[in-house]
């Protein structure tokens, strides 16, 4: 047996403003999103903004139901939302915000596995590196792809 590592790497950024200029604009999209959450059960409000191949911005919030698990992330909702309306272009960049009642969270928001299992699909028919922020008050992170926050991404079929 061979006892194996693996080695993550990302930056951390101090805040939105020490960004290169798209990434802020597009940090900026996802904490604004946040204001659209509808959560009336957890009452976490969650803002995400995705950045095409065409450039545009595409926002989303998280969607809650009655139901529990009919309700949507706001990583799903802006990553589907961008696809169904640009169908032809790439996802190349997301970025994530949230907070208790619409106050942005000091720690960065870390998106869910399921979320992180839909951006490795966008991110495989791009063909290109997802690029991925994650916003707090405190501290920002970014990875360059979702293999750093998916290490062995399912994707065989
Ligand atoms: N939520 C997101 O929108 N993104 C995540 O990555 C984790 C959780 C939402 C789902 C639910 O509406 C609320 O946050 C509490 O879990």
């Amino acid at each position: 047996m061979i006892q194996k590592e693996l080695k993550i790497s990302y930056g951390e950024y101090g805040s939105i403003d020490e960004l290169e200029p798209g990434d802020r604009e597009l940090a900026r999209a996802a904490a604004d999103a946040m204001k659209n959450a509808y959560a009336p059960y957890s009452h976490f409000h969650v803002g995400a903004a995705v950045r095409m191949s065409n450039s545009e911005i595409v926002q989303g919030s998280n969607q809650e139901n009655a139901a529990f698990p009919s309700g949507l992330c706001a990583e799903r909702t802006a990553m589907f939302w961008a696809s169904a309306r640009y169908p032809d272009e790439n996802i190349l960049s997301l970025a994530v915000a949230g907070g208790v009642e619409g106050k942005l969270a000091d720690e960065p928001a870390t998106p869910c596995g399921a979320c992180r299992q839909v951006m490795a699909q966008y991110q495989a028919k791009a063909g290109k590196p997802l690029s991925i922020i994650m916003i707090g008050a405190k501290k920002i992170w970014k990875f360059d792809k979702v293999d750093d926050i998916l290490p062995f991404i399912f994707d065989s079929i």
